[in-house]
Order: C-alpha cells, then structure tokens, then sequence
C-alpha cells in the first residue's frame, strides 16, 4: 500500500543520464538527505549533480512519519555523558538551525507545514526523564516535564520542546526539486579516480556525496559494523482528534502520535530488520482496542540505519577516500538530520569551517557497547543456515511473512518474494 505522502504527492520524474559527463558535486542517492545536499549547493552557487538508481524519494524519504525535531528521544543524557555538555550543546544548536530552516523554505511552500510541539515519553522510569531534564537544563534548553498525553498510554513522565514541526516530506520534495540536475534510473557501481561509473555512463567529479541510506561502497568505511537496520511500522486512522502535538516513546520499541488532516497516525511495532517484532499486528491491536470505531486508511513500513551512539554519520567517508563524503545513521530523525547533513557536507565541501562537523564525523571512536552486539550478529547470521543467502556479505536471510520480504539480521538488506533487491547494504538482487 502507498503512504500517505504518496498518495497525496505528485513527484516530478527524471530523465535516465545519457553517456558520459562531469560537475563539481556529484550527489548519489535522491532520498531527503541527497536532494537537500543538491538544492544547498545549488543555492551556494556550486555545479551539482544528483543520480538516482530509481525513482527520487523512491525508498526511506515516501515512508517516514515526518516529523521535524531536534528532540531525537533521549539523547542529550546520553551525548553529554559520552561527549560532553559542550557537544550536546552543539547537537541541539544544529538540529534547531535544521528545524528553523524548515519553517523558512516551507512558508512558501504547500507542504502542510505546521509548527507543533514535540512530546518524548517514557512509560515506566520516570529517573531516565528526570536525567534528561537534567542534560536538558545543563546546555541551557528551557522545559519540564509533563505527566499526560492526549493519547491513552499512561506515562512515567514527557518532556516537551516547543516550536518543532511536521510536514508532507513529498510535496516539499516536489517542490524544491524543480531546478536541480537529477538523473533517476541511473545507478552508481562505483567510484574510480575521481569518477562514478554508472550503468548509464561515466560521471567525473571533485567531490562525492554518498547518501544512498546505507553507504552502498562496502571497501571502505565498515559502515556494515558501524551500523545496523530498524524496521518500524505506521498505521493512519480516520480518528478526527486534534493532538495538538508530535508524541514519541523514548525506547526505541515504542510507539508515536501525529494528526495529518483529519488522520491519526500510530506508528511502532518496530524490531531490528530480519528479526520478529510488534509489526502491523501491535498498532492494530492498539487502535482496535482504544479506536474501534475508525477506519485505517493507510500502513506502510519503512527502515533506519542506527549508528553505535546514537548519532549520524555525516562527513569524510572514510579516511582512505578523500573528496568522498556521507550522510548516513540518521537513527529514524531522517527529516532534520537531512538538512543537518546539507549544511556540513556543503560546508565541508566548500572549505568553510562548521561547528557540528567533529560531532558528526563518521571517523569518531567505534568504541561502544553496541560494536560487539552488531559484530556478534553477523556472526550469527553467517553461520546461521538457510535457503537464501544475502549477496551482501553473505547472513543467512529470514522470511518476513508481514511484509512477504527476505530479510537480513545483519545489516539490513532486503529482498522482495521473487528476491529483487528493495533495501541496501546490498547492490543486487538474489541470485
Ligand atoms: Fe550484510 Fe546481508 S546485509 S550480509
């Protein structure tokens, strides 16, 4: 089934590229965070080129909940206990710049913008709201906390952030991509001395910008420790209540609230892709036992690379591939991070110094208590056996009867019941 932003969003189509060419700015990937990266450079005044293997917002960008924060759960407890109040101070500063922005492009843009508080809950340990109150109050963020939702889940306690946003992703995409240079069907295999060979032709650049969702170039980078895949579920009721607000669980299992129209949207269920979870079964449960009197009208189902510590992946590739950058790990806050990730890679890439880029670097310390987690599970999932195997790196894949995919516990790929490739880290389809 379509998503609500499918449905009700007319995205312009792009010519296949023809034989070869080059630009400045080569962008891969014509997600949210590709396209933001173009239109930036673009208004900086730098030749930029964006290719797409599909269609644009053919994959991450159509399926989110599209909610524009700088609230990503709990995350100021945990970035100033690991980084410093100094860096939690800079996340929030960036992603408020990223919010801020927002608003700006979309008062002239129909992309039902409408600036709504954020609400992070917890249900059960209100020590954990009480500490991010406290990272909250240490960086000079003003707010308390709550004990209510508008929605029938009792709480241990909430914390509010004032003025964020939620949109249509695909009516602004619509818009924004009018005037930049996109080609679609036209799929990178790799990079090469300064040049991207593709199945349409090549294309000579002096920069990259790699923001395929997971970095496709797996030689470089070990992107596939560094980060693993989410999967996580929406469903839109006709429910006409006006939460008057964005609500979101703090753990990463549970569940979030947002009007679009007269539409409620319940989303959750999620699990780690290739392993079992809640799916579209817990938030129909859910809305039979507090709604029973609405209608869904739309589900779909969408997936997020999550990094070692909570925060994305947005620069140098790797330290062997100079001039390649990325943006990548958003941890399901694709909207803002996007835009975070257009300002430092445009930043980086036009040698001015930018504040957040260190925060951000994809070459910070892999040390945490999830590297061994994502390590213990490929080895699972390469001696695990089964009838399918994974062209990525080869996990044993798992049948996801929800969504009647192939799945890999690894990293994340997946694969339609034919085995046509929908979601990287891996390029093919099965054999
Ligand atoms: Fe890496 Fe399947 S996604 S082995």
């Amino acid at each position: 089934m379509l998503s609500l932003w499918s449905a009700t969003s007319d995205i312009p189509s792009f010519d296949a590229l023809q034989g070869d060419t080059k630009t400045d700015v080569l962008i891969i990937g014509g997600g949210l965070a590709g396209i933001l990266c173009a239109f930036e450079l673009k208004s900086r005044g730098i030749d930029c080129l964006l290719v797409e293997a599909d269609k644009i917002c053919s994959g991450i960008t159509k399926n989110t909940t599209a909610k524009i924060t700088s609230q990503h759960g709990f995350i100021y407890d945990k970035i100033t206990k690991k980084f410093g109040v100094e860096n939690a101070q800079k996340y929030l500063q960036a992603n408020e710049n990223a919010v801020k922005k927002y608003a700006k492009l979309c008062k002239n843009i129909d992309c039902d913008f409408y600036e709504k508080d954020n609400i992070v809950y917890c249900v059960d340990n209100y020590k954990k709201v009480e500490k991010e109150l406290i990272a909250l109050q240490n960086i000079g963020y003003k707010t308390q906390i709550e004990y209510k939702l508008p929605v029938p889940i009792g709480i241990a306690g909430a914390i509010r952030f004032k003025n964020q946003a939620q949109f249509n992703p695909l009516k602004f995409v619509a818009h924004i991509v009018k005037d930049l240079n996109i080609y679609e069907n036209t799929k990178v295999i790799e990079i090469r001395n300064n040049v991207a060979i593709t199945n349409r032709g090549n294309i000579k650049a002096e920069a990259f910008i790699v923001a395929t969702h997971f970095p496709f170039m797996n030689k470089h980078g070990a992107y596939f420790v560094k980060m693993y895949q989410h999967r996580s579920y929406v469903i839109a009721i006709d429910r006409n209540n006006n939460l008057d607000g964005m609500y979101v669980d703090e753990a990463k299992t549970g569940m979030s609230f947002r009007n679009a129209g007269d539409l409620l949207l319940i989303g959750g269920g999620d699990h780690r892709t290739g392993k079992q979870g809640g799916s579209y079964n817990e938030l129909r449960r859910f809305a039979k036992t507090y709604y029973p009197e609405n209608h869904e009208k739309y589900h779909w189902a969408t997936q997020d690379c999550m990094t070692l510590d909570s925060i994305a992946y947005i620069g140098e590739y790797s330290k062997n591939t100079p001039n390649i950058y990325v943006a990548t790990g958003f941890n399901k806050w694709g909207m803002t991070t996007s835009m975070v990730a257009s300002e430092v890679l445009s930043d980086i890439i036009i040698g001015k110094k930018n504040d957040y880029a260190d925060l951000f670097s994809p070459q910070r310390s892999m040390l945490t208590p999830q590297l061994p987690l994502n390590i213990g599970e490929s080895v699972l999932g390469l001696v695990a056996p089964s009838t399918k195997r994974c062209p990525h790196l080869g996990c044993a894949l798992k049948w996801n009867s929800a969504e009647r995919t192939w799945d890999c516990p690894c990293h994340g790929s997946r694969f339609s019941e034919k085995g046509e490739l929908i979601d990287n880290p891996a390029t093919d389809d099965l054999k």
